[in-house]
């Protein structure tokens, strides 16, 4: 090949190179070992000599203008490259940033401080007690003896207690509190106490083997039923932000007497019957009544000077109302695509 058609190939392929690798392949295509120009030196030997010499002086020529082309592409594709990559690098302050993920409070916990504060405002003080309960105050002292049948409204998780400590349970319900509070404060009173209670028992979509409970009692000399009934009323009202119809049904629990359970309209099918609401169209909330002369007396109080009312309501199932939850488990799944709806 003649140099001059040499030149002009390797300049064509240089030119082309679009990065360094492709500057690589076309330094070694003409000046590597064996390259097209060490292909061309090598040819000089059968070459005439009078065109050796020429063809020799042209092609030493070529290696240096194609060395310093080479430095030159290089040097060309690196500022490319800075440019490119001051170019991509470049972002627009003026973009709205992104909003980091924040936690956020779980619906049990809002309904548990929503109804805090609604009953602090009807002059409820809010208390707490232990989940781990005492045989005595989780039963005995609220009137449930031994071998009551009413032990069994609620099957107990035992614990095994160091030797000579009283019986100890996972408290089924928040009444326990009613005594423990009592026993310390003299009447007049009025406190709730929101917590979580444990039953060993099966669930379904209303029921699980722990749920919290928001209990209330009221003392004084003069309490009535229709204190009560108004207190759950105004409760309820506040809570929804609209009037909702309730029922009272006559019950038993040993603590009370009367005894009452308070059911409201099943929101999730409006009152038509659901499987939430075992297709009833209503859905208890609360056990509730009359405290019974021996919890006065289990508490050191004189039944014939007070009176009072009590009630125990199921929060889980107040939230189900609220934000209309067909299935209570959902609280405790842990499952973020339902939780981060709140
Ligand atoms: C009681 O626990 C009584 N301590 C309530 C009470 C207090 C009565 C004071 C009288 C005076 P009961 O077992 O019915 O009662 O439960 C009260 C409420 O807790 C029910 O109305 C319901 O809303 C809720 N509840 C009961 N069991 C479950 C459960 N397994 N899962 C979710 N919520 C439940």
């Amino acid at each position: 090949m003649e140099v001059s058609e040499l030149k002009k190939a390797a300049f064509d392929d240089f030119k082309k190179a679009r990065d360094e690798k492709a500057l690589n392949t076309a330094f070694k295509k003409y000046l590597g070992k064996d390259g097209q120009l060490a292909l061309v030196l090598a040819s000089l030997k059968k070459t005439p000599l009078a065109k050796r010499r020429l063809m020799g002086r042209k092609a030493n020529q070529l290696k240096q203008e194609l060395l310093a082309l080479t430095e030159q592409r290089k040097e060309e594709l690196r500022r490319q490259e800075r440019q490119a990559k001051a170019e991509s690098d470049w972002f627009d302050i003026t973009v709205p940033g992104k909003k980091p993920a924040s936690g956020h409070l779980h619906p049990l916990t809002l309904t548990q401080r929503k109804s805090a504060e609604i009953f602090q405002q009807l002059g409820f003080s809010v208390i707490e007690g232990p989940e781990i309960e005492t045989e005595w105050y989780n039963f005995d002292a609220l009137n449930i003896p031994k071998e009551h049948p009413a032990r069994d409204m609620w099957d107990t998780f035992w614990l095994k207690e160091p030797k000579s400590s009283p019986k100890l349970l996972l408290r089924t319900h928040t009444s326990p509190v009613q005594v423990r509070y009592m026993e310390k404060r003299r009447p007049p009173l009025r406190i709730v106490v929101p917590g979580r209670v444990f039953r060993h028992e099966a669930s379904d979509a209303s029921h699980d083997v722990q749920f919290y409970q928001l209990e209330g009692l009221m003392v004084d000399r003069d309490v009535s039923a229709a204190n009560f009934k108004a207190i759950v009323q105004e409760f309820l009202r506040r809570f929804f932000a609209k009037p909702v119809k309730i029922r009272l049904r006559p019950s038993f629990f040993p603590f009370v007497e009367p005894g009452f359970e308070i059911d409201m309209t099943c929101v999730v099918c409006n009152g038509k019957g659901c499987p939430l609401c075992s297709k009833t169209g209503w859905l208890e909330m609360a056990g509730a009544g009359m405290v019974h002369p021996a919890v006065f007396r289990a508490a050191g109080l004189n039944p014939n000077t007070w009176t009072g009312f009590a009630f125990g309501m199921g929060l889980d199932r107040l939230t189900m109302m609220k934000y209309k939850i067909n299935d209570l488990r959902l609280f405790y799944s842990g499952d973020l695509r339902f939780l981060d709806q709140f």
